[in-house]
């Protein structure tokens, strides 16, 4: 049998944990060689939690040190670009969660990278792709189900009960749209087959007006007519009161898709005193569990197979470009043509 592949989990905050583990201990044929974070104590807790051999404090001395095949970086979002150059210059194939970068300059860069380095793996975190709800609306729009598409309609909002997260991660996030919509935008580009032309953003601080000094709302819209000219409109929020709230629509010329428009947790409906109601996933983990796992099984199956993911750098850079447009059109109220 072929040697385990040797991962390091860099970045053990709140989703490096759950690759960490998902690497530990449910991926046939991965070995977490080493963990990384800049944290001790979350690098002593992920080693003791899941009998890791390594941790490191340092991205840099970790690949200097320890032989590895792939990094699984979780780190925030400002620092992906440099990261994924130098694990892919250390000679490994690399899986680094979204955005690709905060900065077209740093897409470029890690695109650069790639380039240099073809036989090398190089897969982004739009997990959704590998939810199994969103996989079936594909395979439904590939297959001509629903006509020409039409209309593509994502909302992200994350739950009112996570905000203190949301506002300490806000200096890094680099916006809502980059952050949050950067999921409906990939979904968008794969669904519809195409790319926006122009972006129009609107939004604001309607309750938490700390956000503003990072030139970022609490919630935020963008309208886009695509290039093929479907219609596509975001919503993106941070306070949502029952939970998280992720739903999606496409719209076709014979048939429709909605997938979890009410965002259930379940199929029980509750029949008490406050009416009929249904439970809420309250984290992004409950309602994409098995789309981290799978979207890390596949990175795995990349490497083995010798072949690249369906999600390229490429993929990584269109998002980007199209969040941060959307970010100036909220920040600037113009109309921005791509
Ligand atoms: P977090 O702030 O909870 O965790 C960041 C981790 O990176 C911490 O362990 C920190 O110590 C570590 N770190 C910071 N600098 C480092 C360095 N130089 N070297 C090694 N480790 C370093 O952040 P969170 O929420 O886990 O987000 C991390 C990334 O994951 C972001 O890019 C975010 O956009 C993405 N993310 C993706 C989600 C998805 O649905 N695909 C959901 C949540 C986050």
């Amino acid at each position: 049998m072929a040697q385990p592949l040797r991962v390091a989990a860099v970045g053990l905050g709140r989703l490096g944990r759950l690759h960490a583990e998902n690497l530990a201990t449910r991926i046939p044929g991965v070995d977490l060689t080493a963990v990384c974070s800049v944290v001790l104590d979350e690098v002593l807790a992920a080693r003791k939690a899941l009998g890791v051999r390594n941790g490191f404090l340092s991205f840099d001395e970790m690949l200097e040190r320890c032989p590895l095949d792939a990094v699984v970086l979780t780190t925030p979002s400002d620092l992906h670009a440099g990261q994924i150059e130098a694990a892919l210059d250390a000679g490994l194939h690399v899986f680094c969660e979204k955005p690709l970068a905060t900065m077209m300059a740093d897409c470029e860069r890690a695109a650069a990278a790639v380039a240099r380095h073809p036989h090398k793996v190089c897969m982004l975190g739009f997990m959704r792709r590998y939810d199994p709800s969103y996989r079936f609306a594909k395979t439904q729009i590939d297959a001509g189900a629903i006509g020409r598409p039409i209309l593509f309609r994502g909302y992200s909002v994350d739950p009112l009960s996570a905000i203190e997260g949301a506002l300490k991660y806000a200096p890094h996030s680099a916006g809502q749209f980059l952050d949050m919509a950067v999921h409906d935008i990939d979904l968008a580009r794969w669904f519809l087959g195409s790319d926006p032309r122009e972006v129009y953003a609107t939004g604001g601080c309607y309750a938490f007006p700390e956000f503003a000094q990072y030139g970022d709302g609490d919630n935020v819209a963008a309208l886009m007519p695509f290039e093929n000219d479907a219609m596509a409109f975001f919503f993106a929020g941070r306070t949502a009161p029952h939970g998280y709230n992720i739903e999606t629509e496409i719209i076709g010329t014979k048939a429709a898709l909605r997938i979890n428009s009410v965002p259930a947790k379940h199929r029980v409906e509750i029949l008490d005193a406050g009416g009929v109601r249904q439970a809420c996933d309250q984290h992004f983990i409950d309602r994409f569990g098995d789309a981290y796992l799978n979207e890390l099984i596949e990175f795995a199956a990349c490497i083995r197979e010798e072949r690249q993911p369906e999600i390229r750098v490429e993929d990584g850079v269109a998002a980007t470009r199209i969040a941060l447009a959307a970010t100036r059109a909220f920040r600037e109220r113009v109309l921005i043509s791509l």
